[in-house]
This record gives structure tokens, C-alpha cells and sequence, in this order.
């Protein structure tokens, strides 16, 4: 099984310095970065292991979205290096994950259940599991390092701890209901509902706001299949997800929950979630999906190669 495994740019000289997010490897070029999402796979914020085809499915589909969202807000891609590789304006990444949501489903539904706001908003009385909102809500979380689990965090507080100043958290929601907007109208077209996602904006250093980090991918957002939604939702179901919970589902009937030592991972149960990112490659795209990514060894050479334009 091809495994771009966990340490796909080994190659690399020493001196060029070098980040590991959970999932992307990340290297500083001055004012630009190279980001390679690689195959690791995180779950209860922890990497567990890799999953075939995992970096090249997450980062097409992320470019995809940032070319079709261009003209409602600047993106940070510059170039697309490789099917895994993508060059990016360096930005300060502002301190929140920007959740959006259109339905009532997830984390928010287990507030509203417990009866607690969901980001400090007041959800009214009587809305079902994955029932629409009026209007998409923007509910955010603390960003926090790795390890910390984000915490979600009030409007009136991100303003208060002067963790934005006004004008910018105006600019930031504004964004990210007008992508998130086209996001819900591209996927409809693809018989998917967007259901919820995660947005990250940083600033440049003239302080224009640009989208950041991955974009509407199976991993920062929640997917249905817009055909099971009606028959599901009266019926008190769950629609059909493009399915990110298989691999947590898994762990959890291992009884791992994020602590403690984690279960080795039968190569078929890699495989059946790599089938399930192709599938999400596929129903995102309305394409099928045939890898393009060179081995790991090509993709350092390619890095490399773009490193020599910078000494
Ligand atoms: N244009 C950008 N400028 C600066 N940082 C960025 C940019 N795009 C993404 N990032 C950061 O790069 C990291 C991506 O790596 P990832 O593996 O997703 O990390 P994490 O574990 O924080 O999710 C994130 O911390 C993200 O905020
Ligand atoms: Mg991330």
C-alpha cells in the first residue's frame, strides 16, 4: 500500500527549518510558505497513523475551493507546487477557528441538548437535530496548540479579551458567511449539503485579511448527501455524511477516546478510510479521482528544487 509516510521530507538538508502541524509539514520561505499535507490522520487531536492518498485528496480539494472563493476574498495560495504542495502568502494567523454552521447538528446540538449556548448564542426552543438555522451561524473556538482541545468562545468575549478589535471580527464574519455561502451553493450543485465547516483568516503584513489554512475539506467540514436529507430529518435520522466519523468510530469500539496509549491500526481499516476520502474526493469534485502525487523521494526533490530559487 502506498504510505507517503510520516516523515515524507526527510530528504531534506538540515538548516531549513521545518514545522509539523498535525497534518501538514510546513516550511518557511520568508514571506511565503510551502505547506505538504501529508497522509497523517488526527483524531481527538492526536496523529494515529497514515492513510493512503490522504494528502494529495485533502489538498486538491482544499485548492479547488480557494480558486472558486478568489473573488469573494483574498486566499492565501500563490502556487500549486505538487499535488501535495502548495506555496502560500505567510500570514499572521488570527488566534480562532471560524465554525459556520448551517444546521443544528454535531457539537451544537449536544449544547443545545444540555441546554447551554452554543458560542453564546441562545438557540430558540424547540429545533430538531439537523434542522436548518434561519441564517448560518458563526459559532468560534479558541485556536489552542497542539493537544489543547479548542475551546468554543463568545462573540462578546473575543471583543472583550480585545482578541479582535471590532471592525476586524466585522470583516472576518462577513467573509465567512459569503464563502460559506458559496460553499452551501457549489456543493448543492454537487448533491451535497455543507453542512458545517471551519474557516482560519490571517493578516499579511499590510494587514489585508486573506482566507488561510484548508478549505472546505472532509476534514474541517461536515458533508451530507443532499438526497438523504428529507426522508432522514422527518424521520428523526441522521442524513447520509460524507464519512469522516468511520476512523473515530473505530477507535472508540477500541475503547480509545484520546488518552492514554492508542491501538495499533490493521492496514484494512487504513484502507477502508483512504476508500472513504476518495469517495469524499469524488462527490466534492464530481470527478473520479486518480492519485497524480509522485513518490515521497520526487515530492522532496520538488520542495528542494523550489528552495534553490530562494538561496
Ligand atoms: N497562510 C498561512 N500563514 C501562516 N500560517 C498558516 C497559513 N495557512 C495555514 N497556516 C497554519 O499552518 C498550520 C497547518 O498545519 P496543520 O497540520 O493543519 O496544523 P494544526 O495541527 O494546527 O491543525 C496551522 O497551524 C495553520 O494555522
Ligand atoms: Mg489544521
Amino acid at each position: 500500500m502506498g504510505d507517503r509516510c510520516l516523515e515524507q521530507l526527510e530528504g531534506l538538508p538540515p538548516g531549513i527549518p521545518i514545522f509539523r502541524g498535525k497534518v501538514r509539514d510546513i516550511i518557511d520561505v520568508g514571506d511565503r510558505l510551502l505547506i505538504t499535507t501529508t497522509d497523517r490522520i488526527s483524531a481527538f487531536d492526536r496523529v494515529l497513523t497514515t492513510i493512503p492518498h490522504k494528502g494529495e485528496i485533502l489538498n486538491r480539494i482544499s485548492c479547488s475551493w480557494f480558486s472558486q472563493v478568489s473573488d469573494l476574498v483574498p486566499v492565501h495560495i500563490l502556487e500549486e507546487l505538487s499535488p501535495r504542495t502548495v506555496v502560500v502568502r505567510k500570514t499572521r494567523v488570527l488566534p480562532l477557528e471560524v465554525v459556520v454552521r448551517g444546521y443544528l447538528t454535531g457539537s451544537a446540538y449536544r449544547a443545545y441538548q444540555e441546554g447551554k449556548p452554543v458560542s453564546g448564542i441562545h438557540l430558540p426552543k424547540g429545533m430538531k437535530k439537523n434542522e436548518p438555522f434561519p441564517r448560518p451561524l458563526i459559532t468560534p473556538s479558541t485556536k489552542e496548540s497542539v493537544g489543547i482541545h479548542d475551546e468554543p468562545i463568545s462573540e462578546e468575549e473575543i471583543l472583550h479579551r480585545k482578541i479582535l478589535s471590532p471592525s476586524l471580527w466585522e470583516q472576518v464574519k462577513d467573509k465567512a458567511l459569503a464563502v460559506f455561502r458559496r460553499g452551501t451553493e457549489i456543493a448543492r450543485k454537487r448533491g451535497l449539503i455543507l453542512v458545517d465547516t471551519k474557516y482560519e483568516f490571517g493578516l499579511s503584513e499590510d494587514g489585508t485579511l486573506y482566507l488561510v489554512d484548508e478549505l472546505h475539506t472532509p476534514d474541517s467540514s461536515r458533508y451530507w448527501y443532499l438526497s438523504s436529507y428529507e426522508e432522514a430529518f422527518a424521520s428523526g435520522k441522521d442524513p447520509r455524511q460524507l464519512d469522516k466519523e468511520y476512523f473515530r468510530a473505530w477507535l472508540l469500539s477500541k475503547g480509545f477516546q484520546g488518552n492514554g496509549p492508542a491501538p495499533s491500526i490493521p492496514v484494512e481499516v487504513r484502507r477502508a478510510v483512504s476508500e472513504r476520502y476518495i469517495e469524499a474526493f469524488e462527490a466534492i469534485e464530481g470527478v473520479p479521482f486518480y492519485p497524480l502525487a509522485e513518490n515521497p523521494e520526487a515530492e522532496t526533490q520538488i520542495v528542494l528544487s523550489y528552495l534553490e530559487r530562494f538561496r
